[in-house]
């Protein structure tokens, strides 16, 4: 069925991710060639309850396809979570005539266009922008290869200095509840071992592991470690070990908000490129209320609803390659 769009509204929301700016590009570009008014809406749903939306022609995306954080903005809106919220959000939408939203962001925001869809008539599609590639549906998400590129850069510098002083060190990368920055830039990097979410920690068997190492005098080693990991991340593996080995040289070093930064790569301004561009077309064929994956390298649509049930999954191939190649 096609539906006839004439005002899409687009906003980044929760944390910003290198390649939203590529994409609200595209969004604004593709939406423009439609010959249909676009409008960014600011600060993610905080815009949309505080009417703080602002009339986007192609200028006003001019280079920014390289440029980190996103020019539209972007937070985390307690207001947007509330029934009272959303209404009056609805009704800021209503008065500029907005009657299509594409949503970039991760699944906290795919749940607020969720909910929002399912109260209102006005069609919402996501579009998967996050570092922590924790969407299932999609084998990629805007923003996590960039996201892994500063952390494998990251800890090969580290694992310089590591050589030098015979150290062990622990990096924590971000990722939220998901493994998948730890798990990527831990084989990347041939850690010698990554601790995820998605795997219980054996922290005996690494114990043993570096024992052996002190004993044979080959004491560098490096632990990636995802911040959502059981044990409660970095610092508290490292207090763990130096309590069980104190005569090892222990460093933490915690990678942080560093990953969120930057020029997108290549490849995330390509997804972002592909994805904006097809969720225009999702609003113009009349598919609503889907967000916009690749899988195998082709376009995917998964209802919102469903989207939000589910978690990617971390591949058994990996799990496997990461315990032979560490050895
Ligand atoms: O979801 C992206 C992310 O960077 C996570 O990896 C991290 O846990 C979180 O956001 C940090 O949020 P904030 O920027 O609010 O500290």
């Amino acid at each position: 069925m096609k539906n006839k769009v004439t005002k899409i509204g687009v906003l980044t929301s929760g944390g910003d991710s290198p390649g939203m700016n590529a994409c609200v590009r595209a969004v604004v570009r593709t939406g423009l060639y439609n010959n249909i008014e676009m409008f960014g809406i600011m600060r993610g749903y905080t815009g949309m309850v505080e009417d703080d939306i602002v009339k986007l022609e192609s200028r006003s995306v001019a280079n920014i396809i390289q440029r980190g954080g996103t020019v539209l903005k972007t937070s985390r809106s307690k207001e947007f979570l509330t029934p009272e919220g959303r209404k009056k959000a609805y009704g800021n939408l209503k008065k500029h005539g907005i009657n299509g939203l594409v949503i970039i962001g991760g699944d906290g925001s795919f749940r607020g266009a969720q909910i929002f869809s399912s109260e209102f008539d006005i069609p919402c599609i996501g579009l998967p922008g996050t570092i922590d590639k924790d969407i299932a549906g999609t084998d990629f998400t805007i923003g996590f290869d960039t996201a892994v590129n500063t952390a494998v850069e990251a800890i090969d510098k580290i694992r310089d200095t590591a050589e030098a002083h015979d150290r062990l060190f622990i990096i924590e990368v971000m990722g939220r509840d998901a493994g998948y920055i730890a798990l990527h830039s831990g084989i990347a990097t041939g850690a010698e071992n990554i601790l995820i979410p998605e795997k219980k920690t054996d922290i005996e068997n690494i114990i043993g592991q570096l024992a052996e190492k002190e004993r044979r005098h080959k004491l560098v080693n490096l632990i990636v470690v995802a911040e959502g990991e059981e044990f409660g991340g970095a610092d508290e593996v490292a207090k763990y070990i130096k309590g069980r080995l104190p005569l090892l040289e222990v460093r933490v070093c915690i990678l942080g908000h560093i990953q969120r930064g930057g020029a997108p790569s290549c490849m995330d301004r390509l997804l972002a490129s592909r994805m904006g561009y097809h969720a225009i077309e999702c609003l113009i064929d009349g598919r609503h209320n889907v967000f916009v994956g690749v899988v195998n390298n082709k376009i995917n649509y998964i209802p919102l609803d469903e989207a939000i049930k589910k978690k990617q999954k971390v591949s058994e191939e990996w799990l496997k390659i990461v315990k032979i190649l560490a050895t």
